[in-house]
């Protein structure tokens, strides 16, 4: 037996959710450690209304890299739970940037609060508490100057709503990102009733339809299991 065939790959087990979870974890803990402050934001997700619904570290770390990448200085979030993902946001924009996070729940505002405190980048988020529909109008009503970055991760019934928000509330050049629209391949199923994936579904055909948006969808496996996320670009 030459060694390629005595190494070859066990295709079933590298298609397995344990699998997906150990090179998750291989990644995370070479690439991209978290400190203290993200391990503490994580483990209060179970003081939310949502345990576990944070992005993974490794999504952490890409939202905070497209926000580097693209210079992004003004981050909008749809969605904060317990804060994980507008820590890696927070950083990525500096102490110079400004986040502003929407979340329903005042419970899980005070959560995230803590863990932005923690953090060190409380002076530089806004966690605006109430649906998010209604927080974004004010935005839109106070005229606000314009984000650079949106990341959508509320409630995915009402994607299609924030998302017409996002686009009242960036100019040309803005990034908005969508998370949870594969939903273990829910997104294509013919006889789903589920309203989030009506959701998703809705909102793949405004930013189809909408010749302002340069969009891309990249399914995901992972300590997350198998999701995806929308990547979309104002022209
Ligand atoms: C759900 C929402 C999320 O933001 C997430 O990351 C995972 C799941 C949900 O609504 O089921
Ligand atoms: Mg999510």
């Amino acid at each position: 037996m030459t060694e390629h065939t005595a190494t070859s790959t066990p295709v079933n087990h590298y298609e397995s959710a344990a699998a997906w979870r150990a090179v998750d974890d291989y990644f995370v803990s070479e690439l991209v450690p978290e400190d203290q402050a993200l391990v503490s934001a994580r483990g209060s997700g179970v003081h939310t209304t949502m345990p576990n619904a944070e992005v993974a570290a490794n999504q952490g770390a890409l939202l905070g890299l497209v926000a580097q990448m693209t210079g992004a200085r003004r981050v909008l979030e749809f969605g904060t739970l317990a804060g994980y993902s507008t820590i890696w946001l927070a950083r990525a924009v500096g102490p110079e940037g400004r986040v502003v996070t929407f979340e329903l729940e005042e419970q899980n505002a005070a959560v995230a609060r803590a863990n932005l405190e923690r953090a060190g980048v409380s002076d530089r988020v806004d966690v605006c508490v109430g649906p998010a529909a209604h927080s974004a109008q004010d935005l839109v009503d106070a005229e606000t100057e314009p984000f650079d970055l949106v990341f959508i991760d509320a409630d995915k019934p009402s994607n299609p709503a924030y998302l017409d928000a996002a686009l009242r509330l960036t100019t040309s050049g803005a990034i908005i990102i969508i998370d949870n629209v594969v939903r273990d391949g829910a997104v294509i199923s013919p006889d789903t009733a589920d309203p989030r994936v009506d959701g998703v579904r809705s909102v793949t055909r405004m930013i189809s339809e909408n010749p302002e948006l340069d969009a891309t969808a990249i399914q995901t496996v992972g300590t997350k299991g198998w999701d995806g996320f929308i990547l979309a670009r104002r022209r």
